[in-house]
């Protein structure tokens, strides 16, 4: 299992999507957003960002092309029967969780004994996978059939896990598949290797969820919007975990509350920042200060910060005079002139939708006081999305703390994400 952490992670965060780390009632993404800004600059250098779906691979993409999502370290996917590490072009599935779930596990019959059940709707191609067949049904039969069914399922030799889910969802998986099956094993995985999170805090809204929660030593938070099924099993069978919250905030922002309350790590993200004068750090970090600087980018062209010269001053005094930008059009320009740029174009955006967030940030400490930071910069402008493979070279002061000076700062497209007119892309 290859992890980006030489150790142990600090927190292993594990999240569910729908409904939990994204909102679909909200298409400002606001919590998303917050969320995003505080894992980047917080916790994505020593930490472990999971994302635990329903969805299969085919139904996750393009949630990940709709909505402003980080990269994850995992994936466990289609209710805990795909485990896959990475992304994109490194996406590396694991054949061991695969060929585990094949134990009394049968496909066709499970079709077989399902088609006697007219009120089960099949959902749709892409939902059904090797060591999954999914269905909706009406909440009223929803028990009736699932107890028919285990023990006609039991009969014919198999071992069967039925999960219901948002009041609608019918899914028939493995006995040791699942959510929590699924992250047991993860856990295991890390323990064997010596790396073991030091904490790891699970997040969900609905049924499929609910065994995540059963995991010993994990934490637990049921965002406020939690589903009845959830809720239900939670009186049940959990009422007395204190290490379960019932969080007050939806989505994404029950997240961050759950952080607080556990005393996990930071809870109030870089977005929540009213102030961008007076706030800093104790400690230098380059991800905060990166994260910060977009953050105050995105509000200076949404006209959500005042429009003080003095904003534009202290640019001007944390990019070094001779720093020098490389655009992604490929043209070299000084940074002062970008600085220049971004002040003329104070409200361009306002009222509209633009946002910006960063995404698999690595800093390396390269010399006794430089930086050398990595993320992608995404930007959402309306319905387009651009984002730029990101270098910046950035020099802590030692002698004066909270001091620091971008020294060098390098674009390039991430493929299929150049804006069409470069003229109007700015940093
Ligand atoms: C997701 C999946 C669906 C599944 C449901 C509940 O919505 O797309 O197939 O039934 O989660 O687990
Ligand atoms: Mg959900």
């Amino acid at each position: 299992m290859d992890s980006r952490l030489n150790g142990s992670a600090r927190l292993m965060l594990v999240s569910d999507l729908d409904y939990t780390m994204v909102d679909h009632d909200d298409p400002r993404n606001t919590s998303l957003l917050r969320f995003n800004a505080l894992w980047e600059a917080y916790y994505r250098h020593d930490s472990l960002l999971v994302f635990s779906t329903g969805r299969s691979p085919l139904s996750y993409k393009p949630l990940r092309n709709e909505k402003p999502l980080l990269t994850p370290d995992i994936t466990i996917m289609s209710v805990g029967t795909e485990i896959i590490y990475g992304e994109g072009d490194a996406m590396l599935p694991d054949d061991g969780w695969q060929h585990y779930l094949n134990h009394n596990w049968d496909r066709n019959i499970v079709v077989e004994e399902t088609t006697k059940f007219p009120q089960l709707t099949p959902q749709a191609e892409a939902e059904q996978r090797p060591h999954k067949v999914s269905f909706y049904v009406d909440k009223v039969e929803a028990t009736e059939i699932m107890n028919v069914l285990s023990e006609r399922l039991a009969k014919r030799g198999l071992d069967v896990k039925i999960i219901y889910s948002s009041g609608i969802a019918l899914d028939v998986l493995p006995k040791g598949a699942g959510k929590g099956q699924a992250l047991a094993y993860l856990l295991k995985k890390f323990k064997i290797d010596g790396k073991l999170p030091c904490n790891t805090i699970v997040c969900g809204d609905s049924g499929n969820d609910a065994e995540l929660f059963t995991l010993p030593e994990v934490y637990g938070v049921m965002v406020d919007n939690a589903q009845e099924e959830l809720l239900h099993w939670y009186a049940q069978n959990a009422k007395s975990n204190r290490r379960i919250l019932r969080a007050t905030e939806r989505c994404a922002a029950g997240i961050l509350q759950a952080l607080g309350n556990f005393h996990l790590g930071p809870n109030v993200s870089p977005r929540d920042i009213k102030d961008f004068q007076k706030c800093k750090v104790n400690i230098f970090s380059p991800a905060y200060e990166v994260v910060k600087f977009y953050l105050f980018y995105e509000k200076w062209r949404r006209a959500e910060v005042e429009k003080s010269e003095q904003y534009m001053q202290n640019l001007r005094s944390i990019f070094h005079s001779l720093g020098v930008f490389v655009h992604p059009s490929g043209v070299e320009l000084p940074l002062h002139q970008c600085i220049d740029a971004m002040a003329r174009l104070y409200g361009d955006k306002q009222g509209n939708q633009f946002w910006t967030w960063v995404d698999r940030l690595t800093s390396a400490q390269i010399g006794c006081d430089t930086w050398l930071v990595k993320f992608y910069k995404w930007e959402l402008n309306e319905n387009e999305r651009q984002c730029t493979l990101t270098t910046v070279l950035i020099k802590s002061q030692v002698e004066v703390p909270d001091t620091f000076t971008w020294l060098h700062m390098h674009q390039t497209w991430l493929d299929g994400f150049a804006i069409a007119n470069a003229e109007r892309w700015l940093f």
